[in-house]
């Protein structure tokens, strides 16, 4: 397969080692997104992808080269970074053609590939300015703007809208996702915000202390999370996660914890019946919650002691208690609706998950 394909990479500084063992097949012109907490090895993966960074252990495969050892010229990528740093005393058309330049490409390519790139990323008409005169998210795409004139077989992108402000970055997830298409190559994007992950992957790589937690689709991973670390860190507000336990009473199979007692969906009732421990964490995501019995699904009454609600517009965000554990839920109700106050709710049952409350993993 070509593409990019990390064999059992290990990264170590010293007697720490940050990624204890990686495997990773990225298949050739996917978007692909590492998305995980500041720590986790994110940049340590990427930077060994673009031979940054030397490994420890294990291979690196670019287009079906092993590129291992080869330094990062001969890797055919382009690197992205969070902290850009433009030339100040050049225009943004010398800033773009830096690297053509040094490399020695005739003028005429030079030109027709910044004419091109600079197109695609609408900055043709600032191409005579010097950094100082352009907004952070011209800037920004600029600093695209290098790496894009090289045309690698791969592109590198580490953090790279965490700079801009909430508004230019939406506004920049969106661009990235048309260049990509534009361009279709591979590429490899790693952030913290996996609202960004969720919004741009093809797929998404969700890592926690140097280990992959799960791969898949962003509709994968949000609607099946294999443990409650992608359970806890995908989604918007996060997935509720309460102690329970599953109580069989005469065949109908529920899990119950303080101040809630919900039906087991019945495709999980195999697993549920079959699980190790009955000590399980229920997860309840905030948008599954309802304030009336009106939904088609299969509504189960679960009762909220609401702290506080606010209003969003069509919906309210509730800070709501149950029993003794703090819950978010995100209650559709229109404009016009008074503040939700404590009272019975309902929850989908058919989308509540169970945890081995042990081991962390899905059941
Ligand atoms: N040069 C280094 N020496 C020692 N430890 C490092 C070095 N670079 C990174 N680390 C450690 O490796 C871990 C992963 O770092 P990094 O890949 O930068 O995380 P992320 O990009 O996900 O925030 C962190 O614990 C960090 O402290
Ligand atoms: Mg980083």
């Amino acid at each position: 397969m070509s593409g990019v394909m990390l064999r059992q990479v290990v990264k170590a500084y010293g007697p720490i080692v940050v990624i204890p063992e990686l495997d990773l097949s990225i298949a050739e012109g996917e978007f692909v997104v590492i998305v995980g907490p500041s720590g986790c090895g994110k940049s340590t993966t990427l930077r060994m992808i673009a031979g940054l960074e030397t490994v420890s252990g294990g291979s690196i495969f670019i287009a079906d080269k092993d590129v291992t050892y080869a330094p990062p010229k001969a890797r055919d990528i382009a690197m992205v970074f969070q902290s850009y740093a433009l030339y100040p005393h050049m225009n943004v058309a010398g800033n773009m053609s830096f690297a053509l330049r040094l490399a020695g490409t005739p003028k005429a390519e030079i030109e027709e590939r910044v004419r091109r790139a600079a197109d695609m990323l609408e900055l043709t008409p600032y191409l005579d300015r010097k950094p100082k005169d352009l907004s952070g998210g011209q800037r920004q795409r600029v600093a695209m703007g290098r790496s894009i004139v090289r045309d690698a077989y791969c592109f590198l992108f580490d953090e790279p809208l965490s700079n801009l402000d909430a508004k230019l970055r939406a506004t920049m997830r969106t661009e990235l996702a048309l260049l990509h298409k534009r361009l279709e190559r591979t590429m490899v994007y790693v952030t913290h915000d996996q609202i960004e992950a969720m919004t741009m992957a093809d797929r998404i790589v969700i890592m926690d202390k140097g280990i992959i937690q799960q791969v898949g689709t962003p509709r994968e991973v949000y609607t099946a999370p294999e443990n409650l670390f992608v359970a806890g860190f995908i989604g918007s507000p996060s997935m509720n996660l309460l102690q329970g336990e599953i109580a069989d009473q005469a065949g109908d199979l529920r899990v119950r914890g303080a101040g809630f007692d919900l039906p087991i969906p019945q495709r999980m009732k195999t697993r549920a019946t079959g699980a190790r421990s009955r000590d399980v964490v229920v997860g309840l995501r905030p948008e599954h919650f309802s304030a009336s019995d009106s939904g088609d699904g299969d509504l189960a009454p679960i009762r909220l002691e609401v702290d506080v609600a606010e209003y969003i517009g069509s919906s309210q965000f509730l800070a709501a208690m149950v029993g003794e554990e703090h819950v978010t839920a995100s209650v559709d109700v229109g404009p016009d609706a008074a503040p939700l106050a404590s009272g019975d709710y309902f929850f989908d049952a058919d989308r509540l998950y169970l945890f081995d409350r042990a081991s962390g993993q899905a059941l």
